[in-house]
C-alpha cells in the first residue's frame, strides 16, 4: 500500500499512471500542503493556485519549468529574496528562456510573440492544418492502422509550429528529421542520435534570421527578424533563435500528447465518438473537457519571492511552490463531480492546463486549433476508430503506460485501428 504521506512525488513510480488518488489526498490535508522533500509546497485548489499564477510580483517564474532540481544555487535569507534570485538567475537551468523571466524582462521579451501570433498569422496557419492533417493521415489511413504518437501527433505538432514561424516548406522534412519526428524508416536510429535538436534550430533560425535581416523579403522570418522590443531596441539574433527554440520546447510534446489523450477517450468511448461524428460543434468544448481532465502540464513551479499567505496557509521567501493543473482543473470546489468526463460541461473551458497570468500559455489557441482540426479529419475519414486490442488489450482490461516523469502528462503511445471512409 503506497503511503501518500511519505511518498517522493518526484521518482515514485507508482504515481504514473494515475496521479489523481494522490493529488486528492493532498488536496483533503489542505489545498497549499507542504511535502515531506525538497521544501515544496504543493498547490491543488483552483482559487488558491490563481492567486499564485496571478502574483508575479511575490512569486518569481525562475524555476518554473523543472522545480526543485537542481537545489537552489544559494541560501535563502529574510522575507525577501528578490536581491538573491537576481544575483543568480543565470546558473538556473533554461534561465536563458521566456518561462523563466520575471517582470520587466518577461513582458519585454513576450511582447515579440504577440508581434508574431498576429490574428492573420494565425488564419494562415489554420489554413495550413487542414491540409497537413490530411498528408498525416494519408501516410497510414490504407492500413488500418497507426501509432497515433509517432505517425501523427509527433509530426503534426511540431510541423505546425514550423509553418506558423515561417519555415519554408523544402525545409520541412529535414525538421522532420532533426527533431525526431520523421517518417518511419526514413532514417535509422543511428543516424537520428547523431544529430543535436536543439543545434539544429540554433543553425537553422540563426541562418533565418541573419538572411532576412539582410536581404529582407516580405515573408513571417522576415517579421521575426525585423521585430523590436516596445522601446523599438532591435533584438541580438541569439534572442530570436531562443524564442523561437523554446516554441518548439514548449508546443510540441505538450500538443502531441493532447491529440493522443484525444484521440484515446474516442477510441474508448463509441458513444461519445457518435455523438461528435453527429454534431461537429461539440468538438471545442470537447477539447476543453479533456485539457481539463488530462492537461498534458503535470507540474509548474515558482519560487517564493517573499514571505506570503495563501490559502491560509504561509510560504516562506525560499519556498519552491508546485501548482499541479492536473489537480487543480479537478478541485471540487470549482468543477462539480470532477473526476467525471463530460464533454458538455458547462465550465470547462475555465481549467488551468494553460495556467493563468502574465505567464498564461501564448500557444493555447494554437493547440486547442490543432486538437480540433485533427479530430474533424480524424472523424471525416474513418467510420470507426477503435483501441488496438494487440497492443494495449481488451476494453475493461486495457495496458497503457504513460511519461514516467513529473513534468508532463502523456501516453508513451496509443495504437488505434481505423476503418476507412471507403
Ligand atoms: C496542450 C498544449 C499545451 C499546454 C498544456 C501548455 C501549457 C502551458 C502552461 C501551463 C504554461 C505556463 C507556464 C507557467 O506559468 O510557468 C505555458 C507557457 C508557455 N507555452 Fe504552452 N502549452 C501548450 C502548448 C503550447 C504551444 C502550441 C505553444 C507554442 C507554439 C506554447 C508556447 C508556450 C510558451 C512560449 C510559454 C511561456 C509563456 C511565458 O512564460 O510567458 N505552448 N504553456
Amino acid at each position: 500500500m503506497t503511503d501518500f504521506d511519505t511518498i517522493d512525488y518526484f521518482t515514485d513510480p507508482a504515481l504514473v499512471a494515475d496521479p489523481h488518488p494522490y493529488y486528492d489526498h493532498l488536496r483533503s490535508k489542505c489545498p497549499v500542503h507542504p511535502l515531506p522533500v525538497y521544501n515544496v509546497i504543493a498547490v491543488t485548489g483552483y482559487e488558491e493556485a490563481s492567486e499564485i499564477f496571478r502574483n508575479a510580483d511575490v512569486f518569481s517564474n525562475i524555476i518554473a519549468p523543472i522545480g526543485p532540481f537542481p537545489p537552489l544555487p544559494f541560501e535563502p535569507e529574510g522575507d525577501d529574496i528578490s536581491a538573491q534570485i537576481e544575483a543568480h538567475r543565470d546558473q538556473f537551468p533554461m534561465s536563458e528562456h521566456l518561462v523563466t523571466f520575471d517582470p520587466p524582462q518577461h513582458q519585454r521579451t513576450r511582447s515579440l510573440l504577440g508581434k508574431l501570433l498576429t490574428p492573420r498569422r494565425i488564419k494562415e496557419n489554420e489554413d495550413f492544418l487542414w491540409g497537413l492533417a490530411d498528408r498525416q493521415i494519408d501516410e497510414f489511413l490504407g492500413t488500418g492502422r497507426c501509432e497515433v504518437m509517432k505517425e501523427y501527433a509527433q509530426p503534426f505538432a511540431l510541423l505546425t509550429i514550423a509553418d506558423l514561424l515561417g519555415v519554408p516548406e523544402e525545409d520541412h522534412e529535414a525538421f522532420r528529421i532533426h527533431l525526431g519526428a520523421q517518417k518511419p524508416g526514413a532514417m535509422s536510429e543511428a543516424d537520428a542520435l547523431a544529430h543535436n535538436p536543439l543545434e539544429f534550430l540554433d543553425t537553422k533560425f540563426s541562418a533565418y534570421i541573419r538572411d532576412r535581416r539582410a536581404t529582407p523579403r516580405g515573408d513571417v522570418l522576415t517579421a521575426l527578424a525585423e521585430s523590436t522590443f516596445p522601446d523599438g531596441e532591435t533584438p541580438e539574433v541569439i534572442e530570436l533563435v531562443r524564442l523561437a527554440t523554446f516554441l518548439f520546447g514548449a508546443g510540441q510534446d505538450t500538443t502531441a500528447r493532447l491529440i493522443t489523450a484525444s484521440l484515446q477517450k474516442i477510441g474508448e468511448d463509441t458513444e461519445l465518438q457518435k455523438l461528435l461524428r453527429e454534431d461537429r460543434d461539440r468538438i471545442p468544448n470537447f477539447v476543453e473537457e479533456m485539457l481539463r481532465m488530462e492537461g498534458t502540464v503535470k507540474s509548474d513551479f515558482r519560487l517564493a519571492r517573499k514571505t506570503s499567505t495563501v490559502g491560509g496557509v504561509e510560504i516562506p521567501a525560499g519556498t519552491t511552490v508546485m501548482i499541479n493543473p492536473g489537480a487543480v482543473n479537478r478541485d471540487p470546489r470549482h468543477f462539480e463531480d470532477p473526476h467525471e468526463f463530460d464533454a458538455d460541461r458547462h465550465n470547462a473551458r475555465e481549467h488551468l492546463a494553460f495556467g493563468k497570468g502574465i505567464h498564461s500559455c501564448p500557444g493555447g489557441p494554437l493547440s486547442r486549433t490543432e486538437a480540433r482540426i485533427t479530430i474533424e479529419r480524424f472523424l471525416d475519414r474513418t467510420t470507426d476508430i477503435t483501441i488496438s486490442e494487440e497492443h494495449h488489450g481488451p476494453a475493461g482490461d486495457r495496458r497503457y503506460t504513460y511519461e514516467p516523469t513529473y513534468i508532463l502528462r502523456g501516453l508513451t503511445a496509443l495504437h488505434l485501428d481505423l476503418a476507412p471512409v471507403s
